[in-house]
């Protein structure tokens, strides 16, 4: 073993330097692995907010915010857990502005909150357009005031199981090359999401699904994977985010026509409809013919250059880049683009999975209190509240547990089976691989789902499973080698990309994220309101279901 300690968290995003700071706090000896810089994390991407319910600009309440989640999750949100997160929210908030985060402020100097998409209330806080950047850099001061051990650049293949605990990680040094086997009493997985399964994505390069796929062949199981979220507001080509905030401050969505279509999809919200109503309706639009060259347009020049400027500045910088778009002058194309896994690895509130001394935290994570449509905004808030509680949990198991023992042949089998792959000299390129996959999900399994689709994505991922096998690494070398990890991350991909079929094939129903207005166009609660699991069995998914649990809100009629 070349190190032990008695917490690993493995991701530095919010969740993770979040889970960290409170492992450290608790009295833990604490390291984090991150294979990029924590600074350069995904999280410092979101730019709508933060929901709490501080009641900064209206009559706000934790009951109202949980409401809004439970509808927002289509009822397969386990409530218990949405309560959790609604009740904690304004402490962890305050406990963030206190230690520095220069959120956006009212006339009178309080946070300011504004609306967002299916929330009763105006509750996201927010730091103009660029929160998650705030939230990232804020946490990151607290990781080095703590000197918090990080393992930069190191890249976490495996988990280490051994007498049914996990008790460590083997790593890839990305900078020096080698394998590193790091001991841990307790591992906290908060590694994001999996966007990059879809060519039109918001998510970083570095959002391959890791801690799910580690979590998966370690034994644990993985919930609702079939609920990825669309983001109604996407750039063309890129996929790069156009926040919810422009709607929050009031942009309007149009067809070709210059029609506000959402009058006939969501009347009373309109534009702050949920995501999945919204990016169904943009897909309507322009499958119908109603949109331009795949998008509609979000129009932002009646909120005038002045709100333009102060709220949204960083959306304005993003659309003239990457689209040439002023929105000040013109209205931005956008479309729907894969944007935030509901599903993942399936975990209760203190974050622990069905392993012992596993935990997760974050995107990766399915607690659940997304269900099957997260609300703008509860991601941030989920990071940091369910970061928070896994860090606190795994500590606390840590101090009281003393042992780490990782046998031998954990790191000589994994050095054999990286040897293998390095000393293959012909074969495939992993890229080839990995964009068919991106586009055929794409296709078959993206905003609206047909059986025979999802069926053919099945074949699809079998082939491109079976074409994994003979992939070729071309850099043989230690230093920064991207086509090893991007041929390991693949493979995470993958395996993912097959849960996630075999979980939409089974639910014969739309909820959410999932719509099959096709074959299944109802929610059926009767034999739905449940939550899809899967298992590695015999190198491939087994799926099984799991009961949502309901306290104070029955299932009802889901408008906007
Ligand atoms: O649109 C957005 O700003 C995204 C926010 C979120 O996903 O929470």
């Amino acid at each position: 073993m070349d190190a032990v300690h008695d917490v690993v968290v493995i991701g530095a995003g919010c969740a993770g330097m979040r889970a960290a700071i409170e492992a450290f706090d608790t009295g833990a000896d604490v390291a984090m692995i991150s294979k990029i810089h924590p600074v350069r994390s995904h999280s410092g991407a979101a730019e709508g907010g933060i929901n709490a319910a501080l009641g900064n600009a209206s009559e706000d309440d934790p009951v109202k915010h949980a409401y809004d989640t439970v509808k927002g999750s289509d009822y397969l949100g386990d409530q218990h857990a949405i309560e959790i997160l609604c009740n904690e929210a304004p402490d962890d908030v305050y406990q963030l502005e206190h230690w520095g985060a220069v959120f956006s402020r009212t006339p009178d100097g309080r946070i300011a909150q504004r609306p967002f998409g299916a929330a009763g209330e105006p509750r996201t806080a927010y730091a103009a357009d660029i929160p998650g950047h705030v939230l990232i850099h804020v946490l990151y001061e607290q990781v080095m005031k703590r000197d918090l051990k990080t393992y930069e650049e190191f890249f976490a293949w495996k988990l280490v199981v051994d007498d049914g605990r996990c008790q460590g990680v083997i790593a890839w040094d990305l900078v020096n090359g080698g394998l590193h086997t790091i001991g841990a009493k307790t591992v906290i997985l908060a590694t994001g999401g999996a966007g990059r399964l879809y060519t039109g994505t918001t998510n970083a390069y570095a959002c391959t699904g890791d801690g799910m796929s580690l979590a998966l062949k370690a034994g644990v199981a993985l919930k609702d994977m079939e609920m990825m979220q669309f983001h109604p507001t996407t750039l063309a080509p890129t996929g790069v985010l156009i926040t919810e905030g422009c709607r929050g401050e009031g942009a309007y969505l149009l067809n070709k026509d210059g029609e506000r279509f959402l009058v006939r999809y969501a009347p009373n919200a309109m534009e702050l409809g949920s995501r999945d109503v919204i990016s169904r309706a943009e897909q309507t639009e322009i499958d119908d013919g109603r949109g331009i060259d795949g998008n509609v347009l979000l129009d932002l020049r009646h909120l005038g250059a002045e709100k333009i400027l102060e709220r949204l500045h960083g959306t304005r910088e993003l659309s003239m880049t990457f689209a040439g778009v002023d929105p000040i002058y013109e209205p931005i194309p956008v479309r729907p683009g894969a944007h935030y896994h509901m599903g993942g690895v399936d975990t209760d509130v203190w974050g622990r999975t069905e392993l012992e001394a596993l935990y997760a935290a974050g995107e990766v994570a399915c607690v659940s209190v997304h269900g099957a449509n997260r609300l703008g905004g509860n991601a941030l808030m989920e990071t940091i509240t369910f970061g928070k509680r896994a860090g606190k949990h795994a500590a606390d198991w840590a101090l009281s547990n003393t042992t780490v023992t990782v046998p031998e042949s954990v790191a000589t089998d994994a050095e054999r089976e990286l040897k293998e792959l390095l000393d293959r000299s012909e074969g495939e390129r992993p890229w080839r691989i990995r964009d068919e996959l991106a586009e055929t999900m794409h296709e078959n399994f993206g905003v609206f789902r047909r059986e025979e689709l999802m069926h053919e994505q099945g074949r699809i991922v079998e082939g491109l499973r079976e074409r994994y096998e003979r992939v070729v690494v071309d850099d043989k070398g230690d230093v920064f080698n991207t086509d090893l990890t991007q041929a390991l991350e693949l493979g995470f991909l993958l395996e993912l990309a097959e849960c996630m079929v075999v979980c939409g094939l089974a639910r014969k129903e739309s909820r959410g994220a999932h719509a099959r207005p096709y074959d299944f166009p109802d929610r059926d609660d009767e034999s739905f309101l449940r939550h899809t699991v899967v298992t590695w069995e015999d190198d491939a998914p087994r799926l099984e279901w799991k009961p949502v649990t309901i306290t104070k809100w029955q299932p009802e009629e889901r408008t906007y």
